[in-house]
């Protein structure tokens, strides 16, 4: 009888029974204090971690549902078993792959970003997932972590604004996104351990704004703490981090998830903000008599600690409350749509941004777009011709309905040419279920290419990295900077017998490029999904004008790259500690300000059409803290191809206080131009994004004075420099 009364109480809470729902003033929070009385201690607790490797409970006696999750940011993982990491091997659960969230910033274009998270969103809903672990934003600091594929490159600016449309996108469909890993989870190599030290100016910087854009401009429903330290604490239950910062000062209202195994500590994770512990070690349901869940750090552990007075049952009541609201804003909101799945709307969504992330590094002699009428012989080399990148790679893996391979899409596109195909080289055999052929050594591979190589009219070599282990793979970082399996020693041998050969770059990292001043062209085209091979011959052929820019730079040697200019301390740290020595100087920001010129510069990518940027202006010259600045401009597509290009601007504080980079990106617009075509753009900046992080007072700090608005297609192309005054 009781247990009816609470039903039908929780019904008409939660609004199954609509008696008083529609006309209810109770707040969600109302409705969540309600619910919680209702619950024991150990009901609460279970809905604090995991009940499985992919999910913690609900409250079955009440009728509040489980909260379901799956990775990852490219697409929604196939199931995974209940208990360990093997798949479930269900058979309805392909998914869409979308590219990996290099190529989404690579675009630029925050409106793709919108429709990106929508897409995967849908899918994430009709897979009935109530938390996608995704996406990523942690900064790309070294081109040798394994997981930059994952991420959005070195600017924080760019991070910050292309992670919250994929945010709202994805929460429309009534999914929280995860934006993780927070923070400071830069590298792969020790990452379960290693304690990262930095100034807080790079925290607040550098590491920290795709974070806080997340929270404040995203509203997302729920973060995934980093596995490595931060000064001496677990990221997943850090007390400056999650206390103080995540929910004091940014006022998240979501749930904090640990990363898989990364709780540490029961008090610090009762005491500093974790709110549901995943995928802590357990030996599952084996002979062991207790349900290994119950081991659970925020478990039993846990539950002694409140009978016994320790922590007071209070701050379990605070761990369900965003539980149960980030429930109230999915799987017990009725009114949150349906979702969709691999439809031919989402593989049209991630060709387009596969198209539009493409980045065309170098282009002797219009090499390319090839002719796709071309009856010429087109020798297509390399293991990442026809190697599937959408499996491996850790927990971003997928399993899709398609994956067309760039061999494919060429030759498709390419049909009235005669196209030949080697392996060139062989990655070896990998974990992940390749078929190797058996005649496989590299002598016999290299002379197959050789071969072909010499028959061609053109050599497409398609390679760069994969998802193997040490390759752009999570759980450990890249063993060098220069091309892995011998690439750089065929490519030699090709280019002996054939100087008319084009790299097309399939990778989520910076690699070394020995050969570049003696191939044609080069197109980096990142890993692309379901839709890779059509996207690269789109931009191959012609069909689709190259726009992408790199959202990372790409040094000649890695020993220009700031994080690997101070030893070992730096990267990848000593094993216990690990210092940010480099400090707020990433990327670009390094490059510029120690003057080394780089391989390619964050921000670049070439067209098959030409832009001309004119008549730069600001509304004032003299601007006050509160104010915007408005910078407008003339560009126009002086080729004869429709294109896009992107403008950029960055900023440089004549005079400062404190040391601050030759330039920081503070806005950007992609434009799109017919042939001839004019426009006049506007970007705005808010006078106080000038400001800096003063790490005396904690807090920003926009000094006055001269500033310089740097107008530019790149970060090494600046068009036009304007100065301006805050007051
Ligand atoms: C992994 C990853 C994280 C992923 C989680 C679940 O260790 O670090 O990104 O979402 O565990 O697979």
């Amino acid at each position: 009888m009781k247990n009816l009364f609470f039903i039908i109480l929780l019904s008409i809470l939660i609004g199954t029974i609509p008696l008083f729902a529609q006309n209810s003033s109770e707040s969600m929070d109302q409705k969540i204090e309600e619910i919680i009385k209702q619950l024991s201690l150990k009901e609460k607790l279970d809905m604090c971690h995991a009940q499985s490797k992919f999910s913690s409970k609900g409250v079955p006696r009440l009728g509040i549902p489980e909260i379901w999750m799956s990775d990852g940011p490219h697409g929604v993982r196939a199931e995974i078993a209940w208990d360990d990491w093997s798949h479930a091997n269900w058979t309805n659960d392909s998914c869409t792959a979308f590219p990996a969230l290099t190529c989404l910033a690579a675009t630029f274009n925050p409106e793709l970003s919108y429709k990106y998270g929508k897409a995967i969103g849908e899918e994430a809903r009709y897979r009935k997932k109530d938390i996608l672990l995704g996406p990523g934003v942690n900064i790309y600091r070294t081109p040798l972590n394994g997981r930059n594929f994952e991420y959005m490159g070195e600017d924080p600016y760019l991070a910050s604004k292309m992670v919250v449309p994929y945010i709202h996108g994805v929460q429309e469909n009534g999914v929280a996104a995860c934006v993780k890993h927070y923070v400071l989870n830069n590298q792969e190599h020790w990452r379960d351990h290693i304690n990262v030290e930095l100034s807080d100016r790079a925290l607040y910087e550098i590491y920290l704004p795709a974070f806080k854009a997340a929270v404040q401009e995203g509203n997302v429903w729920s973060i995934m703490g980093a596995y490595n330290q931060y000064r001496g604490q677990y990221c997943c239950h850090n007390e400056l981090l999650v206390n103080k910062i995540l929910k004091r000062d940014w006022e998240f209202d979501g749930v904090l998830v640990t990363d898989w195994g990364a709780t540490h500590d029961t008090k610090q994770a009762a005491l500093y903000g974790l709110d549901i512990e995943m995928g802590t070690g357990t030996d599952g349901l084996t002979s062991s008599s207790k349900n290994a869940y119950d081991n659970y750090y925020l478990a039993n552990p846990l539950r002694k600690m409140i009978e016994n007075g320790e922590i007071d049952e209070s701050v379990v009541d605070e761990k369900v409350k965003r539980i149960l609201r980030l429930m109230f804003r999915t799987n017990m909101d009725n009114s949150r749509p349906f979702g969709s799945m691999n439809s031919q709307e989402h593989f049209d969504v991630a060709r387009e941004i596969a198209q539009e992330g493409i980045v065309l590094l170098k282009n002797e002699n219009n090499f390319f777009p090839i002719d796709p009428e071309t009856t010429k012989t087109i020798a297509v080399i390399g293991e990442n011709a026809t190697r599937m990148m959408t499996i491996g790679g850790g927990s971003s893996e997928l399993k899709t309905i398609h994956e067309i391979s760039p061999l494919e899409g060429i030759q498709k596109r390419f049909a009235n040419a005669k196209i030949l195909h080697a392996m060139g080289y062989s990655s070896g055999p990998s974990a992940y279920g390749r078929v190797i052929p058996s005649k496989l050594n590299a002598d016999s591979l290299q002379s197959e290419a050789i071969k072909i190589a010499k028959q061609a009219d053109m050599v497409l070599f398609v390679g760069g990295l994969n998802k193997n282990h040490h390759q752009d793979c999570e759980g450990d970082d890249r063993l060098q900077f220069s091309l892995p399996f011998g690439q750089d020693e065929l490519l030699s041998e090709i280019l002996k017998v054939n100087q008319n050969t084009a790299i097309v770059l399939v990778s989520g990292n910076a690699v070394k490029m020995p050969w570049i001043s003696k191939v044609k062209a080069i197109a980096q085209v990142w890993y692309l999904g379901s839709e890779a091979g059509n996207a690269i011959a789109d931009i191959l052929s012609g069909d689709v004008n190259p726009s992408g820019k790199l959202p990372f730079t790409f040094p000649v040697k890695l020993e220009d790259n700031a994080a690997h200019s101070f030893g070992e301390i730096s990267y990848p740290g000593d094993g216990v500690n690990q210092e940010y020595k480099e400090d707020i100087l990433v990327g670009y920001r390094w490059h510029d300000t120690k003057n080394i010129k780089p391989l390619f510069a964050f921000g670049y990518g070439l067209s098959y059409t030409d832009f001309e940027i004119t008549n730069v202006k600001t509304d004032k010259k003299i601007y006050q803290e509160e104010d915007v600045i408005s910078i407008t401009c003339e560009i126009k597509n002086t080729g004869n191809l429709s294109g896009k290009e992107l403008i950029q601007v960055y900023v440089n504080d004549v005079k400062s206080s404190v040391l601050r980079p030759l330039k920081e990106l503070k806005g950007f617009k992609k434009v799109s131009l017919n042939s001839g075509e004019s426009k006049s753009i506007q970007i705005d900046i808010p006078v106080k994004d000038l400001a800096f992080f003063d790490d005396k007072k904690m807090n920003w700090k926009l000094e006055t004075g001269q500033f310089k608005l740097m107008i530019g297609t790149s970060s090494k192309n600046i068009i036009n420099t304007t100065k301006i005054d805050v007051e």
